[in-house]
């Protein structure tokens, strides 16, 4: 990670000095540093950086099987909870890692923690990129935010959440394992 950024602040990887805001979210103390995120699991890790505004990532394996109704009774919204429900086994293990992901990377944009937010973000069940459909009142405008669905390998599923950003160039990324 101090590799990844230390190339965009201009010092040497071990000058980086970071910082944590209250919730934990890491930040760099170097005037003008881009905001970043990190995300890790088994097999990768997944590094993003914006020069303006804040970003969140989340990656997550593609063949992870949750307990899908407990879990989405925990921590989706009831419409979701319910949603997820009514499908088959297969179609709601695919649903859930898609609003995970959706859920966490906004959560980590913003730098709340997960506890008692991710029922307040609600996606589309169905949708693949996500679309936004309801968002926690401290989390700023529906129109300040951006999502990307990233498949950084054949085992992997990922999005981005920016909020305030310029719309990126997304010019590539390496999942390192
Ligand atoms: C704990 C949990 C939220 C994820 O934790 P995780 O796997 O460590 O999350 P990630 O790897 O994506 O992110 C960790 C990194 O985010 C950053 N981070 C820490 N606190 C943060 C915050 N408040 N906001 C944003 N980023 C934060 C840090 O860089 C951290 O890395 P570090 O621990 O090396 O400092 C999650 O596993 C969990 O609680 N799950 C319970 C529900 C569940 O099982 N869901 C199903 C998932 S498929």
């Amino acid at each position: 990670m101090r590799s990844v950024l230390a190339a965009h602040v201009g010092v040497a990887p071990g000058e980086l000095v970071f910082g944590r805001e209250e919730k934990g979210r890491p930040f760099l103390r170097h005037p003008g540093a881009p905001d970043f995120n990190l995300s890790d699991t088994h097999g990768g890790t997944l590094v993003a950086l914006c020069r303006q505004g804040r970003v969140g990532v989340d990656l997550e394996r593609l063949d992870r099987a949750p307990p899908v109704d407990r879990l989405s009774r925990r921590w989706f919204s009831t419409q979701e909870a319910d949603a997820l429900q009514l499908m088959d086994p297969e179609s709601a293990r695919q649903a859930f890692l898609r609003l995970w992901t959706a859920k966490e990377a906004s959560c980590k944009a913003t730098g709340t923690g997960i506890f008692r937010y991710t029922p307040r973000w609600r996606f589309d069940v169905q949708a693949d990129t996500p679309v936004l459909l309801e968002l926690p009142a401290d989390a700023g405008d529906a129109a300040r935010w951006l999502f990307f669905r990233l498949s950084p390998s054949r085992e992997h599923t990922a999005v981005l959440a920016l909020r305030d950003a310029a719309p990126p160039r997304l010019t590539g990324y390496l999942l390192a394992g």
